[in-house]
């Protein structure tokens, strides 16, 4: 199998990552995978917002209160160690990028599309990574919705919609995923 597709096939979401730093020159080649993902009417809908520790300790209210209510829903017993597990999936991560897509309010369809190549840009992302050694995941938790991380990274809402954070960083391990059979998954038509 040739390299690219041994690279595909090979992916998987990273949950756990050492403590190697990822060089900035690295997240450029990828940034650059993640530009050249194709989009209908050039509309290059995609931002990636790259946060330093500072951004991060301003969004930890947000965190520690969802981990809080999460605990009260769950009728779990409020504790200080799930908030610190809150607090460092946002503080102990090597690289989180806040990714966003553009919105058109008036055209529901532009804005469709314009998500599906957002996508294809964010897994560009995640694949020119990959090539380089480099684990990711993508995450929607609550707080990539949350309107405090709106107004710290300075996103308007109306304009651009935050679809998730992609934690970035080396494996400590690789899990194994069940995946459906290719026969399950295509059908050739007369
Ligand atoms: C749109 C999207 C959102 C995701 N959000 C989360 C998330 O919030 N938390 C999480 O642990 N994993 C999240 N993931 C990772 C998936 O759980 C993972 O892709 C899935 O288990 C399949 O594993 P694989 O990526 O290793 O093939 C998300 C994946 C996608 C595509």
């Amino acid at each position: 199998m040739s390299i690219v597709q041994n690279l595909l096939n090979s992916r998987r979401s990273i949950y756990h990552f050492t403590e190697q730093k990822v060089k900035s020159s690295d997240l450029e080649i990828a940034f650059e995978a993640a530009s050249n993902a194709p989009c209908h009417k050039q509309t290059h809908p995609w931002n990636y917002y790259v946060l330093g520790d500072e951004t991060r300790k301003k969004i930890l209210p947000a965190v520690i209160s969802l981990s809080k209510n999460k605990a009260i829903n769950n009728k779990d017993e409020e504790n200080t160690s799930s908030v610190n597990r809150a607090i460092s999936k946002i503080m102990d991560v090597p690289v989180i990028i806040a990714v966003t897509t553009k919105l058109s309010p008036e055209d529901s369809f532009r804005e469709e599309e314009d998500y599906a190549a957002t996508v294809c840009s964010l897994h560009n992302l995640v694949l020119s990574l990959w090539d380089m050694g480099i684990g990711s995941q993508w995450s929607t938790g609550s707080i990539t919705r949350h309107p405090l991380t709106y107004t710290v990274l300075e996103i308007n809402n109306e304009l651009e919609k935050i679809v998730g954070f992609l934690k970035v960083g080396y494996p400590k391990n690789i899990p194994e995923k069940q995946k459906k059979k290719v026969s399950e998954i295509r059908k050739f038509l007369p």
